[in-house]
């Protein structure tokens, strides 16, 4: 479902996965539709019916616009059919718990496409921490900026800077700190370049400071504009050291000369290209749930919570205090 951006880096992913086929692509842009089923030889479907309902169809991937999420779910989930799907669930979080309403008992695994959980690593990294390498947690801080900010129709669907884009953060944070829940938040936003932020009132800059049940202190920081490409960077800290799960360049290549020395390529520009490997491996992973009948490791009730501090976040900001976070 949706054959846009992300879409269409899925359904390569899913036509070239040595157990999978795409049989049917659906998206309301005929387009783009057609131009999946050309480069991947499945075919176009005429509805989201005839793709969900179709006998030859063991799993949905849904990758269409954040508004459309949870009715494909709850179609999806009701036909049993295993589901992949994009985050955010819904900026809503009243549809959201209708849709758990909805999709109760059809006990179809769905797996939520936080792909930074796959990146090797950040989940070395967290695998430290769980291992206590770095005795005690006391601090996390995660830096995460893209290098271009969307344009207008995007920001106008995307439902607002912290929760599209921030996120990816919470949720990373959550998996970080494992079974110490976040229990307060503080956040603020601002635009300092994007006009096109300012026509939408959404947000280019933001820093957020949260706490854990355990008092873990985590910052983190984004901005829609970083000149030197897509930063993403974690930094885990404990009472027997740190651990940071840095920058990525395309090659390891460094070059010294008479007038700087350690120059590398730029790091990679965007999401495609810095999680291309943990894309594929949330893929594999949800595939491997299918096949095993496992139960997928990032679950609806993570989309679930981390739009709760998502939205904890905004009500942080518009009222200029810390706000207290319940699941
Ligand atoms: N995990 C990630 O790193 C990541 C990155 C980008 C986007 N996303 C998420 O993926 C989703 C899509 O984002 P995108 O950047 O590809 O956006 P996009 O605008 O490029 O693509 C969305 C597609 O959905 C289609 N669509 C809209 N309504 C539809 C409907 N009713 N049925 C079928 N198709 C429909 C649109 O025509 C469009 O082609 C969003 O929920 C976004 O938050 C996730």
């Amino acid at each position: 479902m949706g054959a846009g951006r992300i879409g269409k880096m899925h359904a390569k992913i899913i036509s070239s996965h040595p157990n999978t086929n795409l049989k049917y692509v659906f998206d309301v842009n005929s387009k783009f539709a057609n131009e999946v089923a050309t480069s991947t030889s499945c075919s176009v479907a005429n509805s989201p019916e005839e793709a969900i309902n179709s006998k030859n169809v063991d799993a949905i991937l849904i990758a269409s616009a954040t508004p459309t999420h949870t009715k494909f779910i709850t179609m999806s989930a009701n036909a049993g059919k295993a589901v992949f799907c994009e985050k955010p669930i819904d900026l809503d979080i009243n549809k959201v718990n209708e849709c758990m309403k909805n999709i109760k008992g059809t006990k179809v695994p769905i797996q939520i496409g936080f792909n930074r959980r796959f990146d090797a690593s950040h989940a070395k990294a967290q695998q430290a921490r769980v291992n206590k390498e770095i005795g005690e947690l006391e601090m996390v801080v995660i830096t995460s900026r893209d290098p271009e900010a969307p344009g207008i129709d995007y920001l106008k669907a995307a439902g607002g800077f912290f929760r599209d884009t921030t996120i990816h953060d919470f949720d990373l944070t959550r998996f970080i700190l494992g079974n110490d829940p976040i229990v307060q938040i503080s956040a603020f936003g601002e635009v300092l370049f994007d006009k096109n932020a300012q026509k939408e009132n959404d947000h280019d800059t933001a820093m957020f400071i949260l706490k854990s049940k355990k008092g873990v202190l985590i910052h983190i920081n984004n901005s829609r504009r970083a000149v030197y490409g897509y930063d993403q960077r974690v930094e885990i800290f404990g009472s027997k050291g740190m651990i940071i799960s840095n920058n990525q360049t395309p090659t390891s290549v460094e070059k010294f000369t008479n007038s700087s020395t350690n120059i590398k390529d730029p790091i990679h520009f965007f999401f495609i290209e810095r999680y291309e490997q943990a894309y594929k491996d949330q893929f594999n992973e949800f595939v491997k749930c299918l096949v095993n009948k496992t139960k997928p490791k990032v679950t609806f009730e993570d989309g679930r919570n981390a739009l709760i501090i998502a939205n904890a976040a905004y009500e942080s900001y518009k009222k200029g205090k810390v706000v207290n976070i319940s699941f």
